[in-house]
């Protein structure tokens, strides 16, 4: 698949690792919306890109809302190429914690905002991106590439629900990618390590720097950069399908 030229839904894209994947894609001639709760980020993100990217204030468990933004979509731009799923929560906490068992709320959260979400998303973007003919010359109908963790494989202790919604994302990927190949769709995964996005970048930089030493090669943080590259790698190579990519610099987290 050619970026350029291309339209993309990227959500999370306020911050973190879908502004740089925004970032990018826009960079590469694409046409990109974003999606986010926080439009205040978001607003700066779309004058900060320009006239090729907007961005749009959703939720994405929101079944009603999500399926009018699909429209919406379809009307404005008469094309979907691609759907990068970055929005997500990471909240930790024990099942026996200083405060009590684990609420379950909290469990229901993650798993709502980051399975649910996700799969809400991809849902309509597959509806919408399998009724445009294909691209002239090109394989791929679209792409959908959506973000895990290394939680999913090696969850630390405060992570089961986060670990547990990482993994459904990774195990999601392959039935996904089985079904929607009949429509010229490729579903991908992508399971960060650390990456150094604003909520790791608060932390003090002595902590930062443990956290990078942790790293077998390169000795630091994933730049979200570095996601956005492999994001736009995903997209141009075709033959990338249905499988979960860790690019962790070979870390495998300790139990805590
Ligand atoms: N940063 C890391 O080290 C790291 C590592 C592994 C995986 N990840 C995953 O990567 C993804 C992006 O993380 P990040 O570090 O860029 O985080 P971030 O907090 O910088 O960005 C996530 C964005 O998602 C948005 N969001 C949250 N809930 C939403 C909802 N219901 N609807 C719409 N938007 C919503 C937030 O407003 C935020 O702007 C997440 O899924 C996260 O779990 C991050």
């Amino acid at each position: 698949m050619k970026i350029e030229g291309k339209v993309f839904v990227v959500t999370g894209g306020a911050s973190g690792l879908g502004a740089a994947t925004a970032t990018h894609l826009i960079g590469q001639g694409a046409k990109v919306i974003m999606v986010d709760m926080n439009h205040q980020l978001g607003e700066e993100m779309q004058k900060r890109l320009g006239e090729k990217s907007k961005f749009v204030q959703l939720d994405v468990t929101d079944e009603v809302a999500v399926e009018q933004f699909f429209k919406n979509v379809e009307q404005d731009y008469a094309q979907l190429n691609g759907l990068i799923n970055c929005a997500g929560i990471g909240p930790s906490a024990k099942v026996l914690g200083k405060n009590g068992i684990h609420a379950l709320d909290a469990f229901q959260k993650v798993l709502n905002i980051n399975v649910a979400g996700t799969f809400n998303m991809l849902r309509f973007a597959a509806d919408v991106i399998s009724r445009y003919a294909l691209p002239a010359g090109e394989e791929d109908r679209g792409v959908i590439i959506n973000t895990a963790s290394v939680a999913a494989f090696d969850g630390q202790i405060g992570q089961s629900a986060y670990a547990a919604s990482k993994g459904a994302v990774v195990a999601m990927t392959l039935p996904l990618a089985r079904e929607l190949a009949q429509h010229a769709i490729r579903v991908m995964t992508i399971a960060p390590g650390i990456m150094e996005t604003p909520m790791l970048k608060s932390l003090p930089q002595n902590v930062q720097d443990a956290l990078g030493e942790m790293v077998p090669f390169p000795k630091r943080l994933a730049k979200p950069e570095e996601f956005a590259q492999l994001v736009g790698h995903i997209c141009e190579n075709s033959y990338l399908n249905g499988e979960t990519i860790r690019l962790d610099g070979a870390i495998r987290m300790q139990p805590k």
